[in-house]
C-alpha cells in the first residue's frame, strides 16, 4: 500500500476482533518501525512492552487501565505499553560519538575531539531538562506514529489510549523509576469496517498552518487536495451513512455494555 493511502486509512480503530490473535511478527514489525524513527541526539528513549492478552500474567493485564473508552483494552488481543526511558539520556555522549563515527554528525579533521569539547558540555548542561516531559515525548510520538502506520499497512487496527494511571502501571509492571508511561496502544484485527465510519473531522487547514509568519494562513491548493484525494490520503469524511447501523451491530456482536465512553 502506498504511504499516502496508509496515512489515509489510519484512524483510531476502537472495535477490535477479540478472537483473532495477532502474529508476534507483526508486533515486531511495529517495534522495528518505531525504532528507526528520528530522535533528538539519537538518544532513542522510546520503549515498549507488548502485552498479549492470552499469555500475559493476570496482574499485568489487570494493571492496564484507561478511563476513556477503556473497554478497548479488554477486547484487544495485544496492548502495547509505550514508555519513555529517561536513563537513555545518560548515554547521550556515546550516541553523539556514534553519529560522528558513522558520518552522520560533523565533518573534517578532529571532528570527534570537537564533539567532546563543544557538544558534550552543552548536552551535559541540559541533561536534566531533557529528561523532563517535553522533547522526549515529541520523539516518542514520532516512533509511535511510525509503529501505527506499520500496523495499518499490515492490516491491523490500533487506538492510542491515554492514562492518568501511568505511575501505578509502572509500579505494577515492576519498571524502574526512570521510566515514564506514555500511553497504551491497543492492537488487533478490526472488528469494524476499515472505513470505521469515515475519516474523522479535523480543524480547518488554514487555522493550523501559517506561511512566512504567524497569522498569515498557508493557502490550501484545491489541486493538492484533489491529488491527495485520488491518492486516497484524504478519504470520505465521517459519518458514513451506515455508521450508526454498524455501531449497533458491533455493540451486539462484541457484547458491549454501557455507552462506550468509559
Ligand atoms: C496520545 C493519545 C491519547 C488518546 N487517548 C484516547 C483514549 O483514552 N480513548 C480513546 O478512545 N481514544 C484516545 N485517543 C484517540 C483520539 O481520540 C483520536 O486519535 C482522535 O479523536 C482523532 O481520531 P482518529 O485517530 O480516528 O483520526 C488518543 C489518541 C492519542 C494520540
Amino acid at each position: 500500500m502506498e504511504l499516502k493511502e496508509v496515512m489515509g486509512r489510519r484512524r483510531s480503530i476502537r472495535f477490535l476482533n477479540p478472537h483473532k490473535p495477532v502474529e508476534r511478527e507483526k508486533i515486531q514489525m511495529m517495534f522495528e518501525a518505531s525504532r528507526i524513527a528520528s530522535h533528538w541526539g539519537n538518544v532513542g528513549s522510546l520503549r515498549g512492552i507488548a502485552v498479549f492478552r492470552d499469555s500475559a500474567p493476570k496482574e499485568v493485564l489487570e494493571s492496564l487501565t484507561s478511563p476513556i473508552a477503556g473497554y478497548q483494552i479488554r477486547l484487544a488481543p495485544v496492548s502495547i505499553v509505550w514508555f519513555l526511558e529517561t536513563a537513555a539520556v545518560d548515554q547521550q555522549s556515546d550516541r553523539l560519538l556514534e553519529l560522528c563515527r558513522v558520518g552522520a554528525l560533523g565533518y573534517g579533521e578532529g571532528k570527534e575531539e570537537a564533539i567532546r569539547e563543544q557538544l558534550f558540555p552543552i548536552f551535559k548542561n541540559i541533561a536534566e531538562t531533557t529528561k523532563a516531559p517535553g522533547l522526549g515525548e515529541v520523539d516518542c510520538g514520532q516512533g509511535i506514529a511510525q509503529a501505527t502506520l506499520m500496523a495499518f499497512d499490515l492490516g491491523l487496527g490500533t487506538c492510542c489510549l491515554g492514562t492518568p494511571h501511568g505511575e501505578q502501571i509502572r509500579q505494577n509492571l515492576g519498571m524502574p523509576e526512570s521510566c515514564r508511561i506514555l500511553l497504551i496502544q491497543t492492537v488487533g484485527y478490526p472488528a469494524e469496517s476499515p472505513e470505521a465510519g469515515g475519516q474523522r473531522p479535523r480543524q480547518p487547514f488554514e487555522d493550523l498552518f501559517h506561511l512566512d509568519g504567524y497569522g498569515n494562513a498557508f493557502p490550501r491548493s484545491q489541486e493538492v487536495v484533489d491529488e491527495l484525494t485520488s491518492d486516497r490520503m484524504l478519504q470520505a469524511p465521517a459519518p458514513l451513512p451506515w455508521r450508526e447501523a454498524e455501531l449497533e451491530y458491533l455493540q451486539k456482536a462484541l457484547d458491549l455494555k454501557g455507552n462506550g465512553l468509559l
